[in-house]
């Protein structure tokens, strides 16, 4: 894919500052549904979606370069991945994000998802994170 480097760039910057996301190849290489943020020059952000089963869709990852950070891209993104997903007919749809990340849980606020669940130690570092939903039945 052309767009594989800056990815993995990108997700690199904002969760893995010193080493390449498995996760990430693995997704990449097994066809979940990829959205990125194009200026024309460079890719500046992503979204990947992949579906749970029939009816239920996840939020895999999200991120956009620090220095295009608060102007609208991560909305859009999650509101296209969003509108893909129930494409697909899917009625709900799942993240998990780490307690500590406020920003990122008010994005997903807005977008109508709700906190249902912590699951303790989560993360490899120990960190909780929240499983959040958003529900299609309720908007
Ligand atoms: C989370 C992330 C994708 C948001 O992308 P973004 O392009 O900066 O976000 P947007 O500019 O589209 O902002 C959309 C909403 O997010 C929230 N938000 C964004 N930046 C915020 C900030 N600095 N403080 C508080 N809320 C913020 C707000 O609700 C905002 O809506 P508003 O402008 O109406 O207040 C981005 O911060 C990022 O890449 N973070 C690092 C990776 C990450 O944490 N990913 C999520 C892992 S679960």
């Amino acid at each position: 894919m052309r767009d594989f480097k800056d990815i993995l760039e990108i997700d690199r910057e904002a969760f893995n500052p010193r080493n390449p996301s498995f996760d990430m190849y693995v997704y990449l290489a097994y066809g979940s549904d990829i959205f990125v943020a194009d200026t024309g020059k460079k890719i500046v952000g992503y979204v990947v979606t992949m579906d749970l089963d029939q009816l239920r869709g996840k939020i895999v990852s999200i991120a956009v370069r620090k220095e295009f950070r608060g102007s609208g891209i991560g909305e859009h993104l999650m509101r296209r991945a969003i509108e893909r997903l129930r494409e697909k007919g899917k009625k709900e749809i799942a993240l998990e994000v780490r307690v500590s990340n406020k920003i990122a849980q008010k994005l997903y606020e807005k977008l109508g998802f709700r906190i249902v669940e912590t699951i303790p130690n989560y993360y490899s570092d120990g960190e909780d994170a929240y499983y959040m939903v958003l529900r299609f039945s309720e908007q």
